[in-house]
């Protein structure tokens, strides 16, 4: 039995702006209010990102993932850059996250549902308003969509017309996105050249050589039993779709659309949004925001969620009880989990919600080395991934997928893994623009782990 009781929320009429009569967090204070209604009114005059279509397949996609049919690879980095935009990067991310996939599918048996953290990811919350260096208090860097990362007045003054220069970056981003998606970067008779230089020689890298080997083999039996990329076009190409957070909101209602076709609104600054654990108050701006918006959309649980919350969180974001609309990311702990996600679960059996349950492994386990930098280590994310599929199993739920903050660069800023690297070393390569990202050699090393766990899934069911 589904109990709904109206909030405030609900009692009133959704409207792409109704966010604005609800208390927020975590936004910018803009200086200049008629350069900020000018960047708005450009913003809405611009094209849609997606299409509304494209966020309904991906329900789909979710609502296999929410019953252990499929799995959720989502990924990126924790902030996209203005100074990190060129087609290199691009590249090597999406040559990753569908190397994942290929492990995730191929050695975990299992079809693998990729949402990049990409084309838009550009607004960040921080624990604290400013940052002091040096004596000297500066406002907070919030991501590039919102102010600079240089530690100067100017440049940590928020400047509407980013705004305008993010929207242009995700555009330019997830059209090379959708090229190598649908032009032939990910056809499987490709498989062996997605392995990134820096990473053959590694244990995973040779590992994964093997897998493409098999795939490769695989491919020939199937050609000689007369399936081939031109009758089978799916053996050469891949559904790839793009995520952000859903932070800040001048950006995101000026690209909420109405569907011609059902009528109905969609945020279209990519297919999936979701909020963060900041932000994810039940009366405030943020979940009005989402609740009035079609597509997938997720919301980040930390270690002191309720069962109040969450069912607050259903009963606004998905009263029709909707297979695949709701996304919970799970980032408790490696410490916590397992002492604080069971009960939760259990708590929660008898509601009958229909949740797509994805762990975020990074964002409870970030760690300061002691030479300053922000990490996070390689074991502490894998075993709150491996707890994660545990107490599901436990409990008789589905661990849906994984939402990871990586990159397909060859960065030193997560410790541990096969490469080993160690507190010391964090230095040599140390690029992220927030959060410390799993370099190349970490994300596939973590998907031949996640690719065991899903095989005997598959096996014991
Ligand atoms: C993030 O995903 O970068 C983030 C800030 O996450 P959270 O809201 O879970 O802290
Ligand atoms: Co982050």
């Amino acid at each position: 039995m589904i109990t709904n009781p109206p909030s405030s929320h609900q009692n009133k009429q959704w409207s792409p702006d109704s966010w604005r009569n609800f208390p927020i967090r975590q936004n910018p204070i803009y200086n200049n209010a008629k350069e900020l209604q000018e960047v708005e009114a450009e913003l809405a005059s611009y094209p849609p990102l997606v299409f509304a279509g494209e966020a309904r397949n991906l329900k789909e996609r979710f609502k296999e993932a929410s019953k252990g049919r499929a799995f959720l690879l989502q990924g990126g980095d924790c902030a996209e850059g203005f100074s990190q935009f060129n087609g290199i990067n691009i590249r090597d991310m999406f040559k990753v996250i569908i190397q994942m996939g290929a492990i995730l599918t191929f050695a975990g048996s299992c079809p693998i549902v990729k949402v990049g953290r990409l084309a838009g990811q550009f607004a960040k919350p921080r624990s604290s308003d400013t940052e002091v260096i040096d004596g000297i208090e500066l406002p907070s860097y919030r991501g590039d969509m919102i102010n600079g990362i240089e530690f100067d007045p100017l440049s940590r003054t928020p400047d509407p017309k980013r705004m305008l220069r993010a929207y242009h970056q995700s555009a330019a981003t997830l059209n090379l996105i959708r090229a190598f998606a649908q032009g032939g970067m990910a056809d499987l008779n490709e498989v062996h050249r997605w392995n990134l230089s820096f990473v053959k020689n590694n244990d995973f890298g040779k590992k994964y050589e093997e897998l493409a080997d098999r795939i490769t083999q695989t491919l020939g039996f199937m050609k000689a039993c007369g399936i081939n990329t031109e009758n089978t076009p799916i053996l050469k190409e891949t559904e790839f779709y793009t995520s952000h957070e859903a932070l800040l909101l001048n950006y995101e209602e000026k690209l909420v659309r109405q569907d011609s076709l059902s009528g109905d609104w969609y945020g279209c600054s990519a297919h999936m949004l979701w909020i963060g654990e900041r932000t994810r108050g039940l009366q405030e701006a943020h979940l009005e925001f989402l609740r009035g918006v079609k597509n997938p959309v997720g919301v980040k649980i930390g270690p002191n969620v309720t069962k109040g919350d969450i069912m607050g969180i259903c009963n606004l974001l998905n009263p029709e009880n909707e297979e695949g609309r709701l996304n919970l990311i799970v980032r408790m702990g490696a410490d916590i989990i397992d002492e604080k996600f069971p009960k939760l679960l259990k708590s929660l059996k008898g509601e009958g919600r229909e949740i797509l349950w994805s762990s975020d492994p990074m964002h409870g386990n970030t760690i300061k080395a002691s030479s300053g930098y922000k990490t996070r280590v390689f074991d502490s994310v894998l075993s709150e991934v491996k707890s994660f599929f545990e107490i599901h199993k436990a409990e008789g739920s589905h661990a849906g997928g994984v939402h990871l903050e990586m990159t397909g660069q060859d960065v030193t800023e997560c410790v541990g893994g096969s490469q080993e690297i160690t507190e010391a070393g964090l230095g040599c390569n140390y690029n992220t623009q927030c959060d410390p990202r799993l370099n190349a050699t970490q994300a596939i090393e973590l998907a031949f782990l996640i690719a065991d766990i899903l095989k005997n899934r598959k096996i014991s069911k």
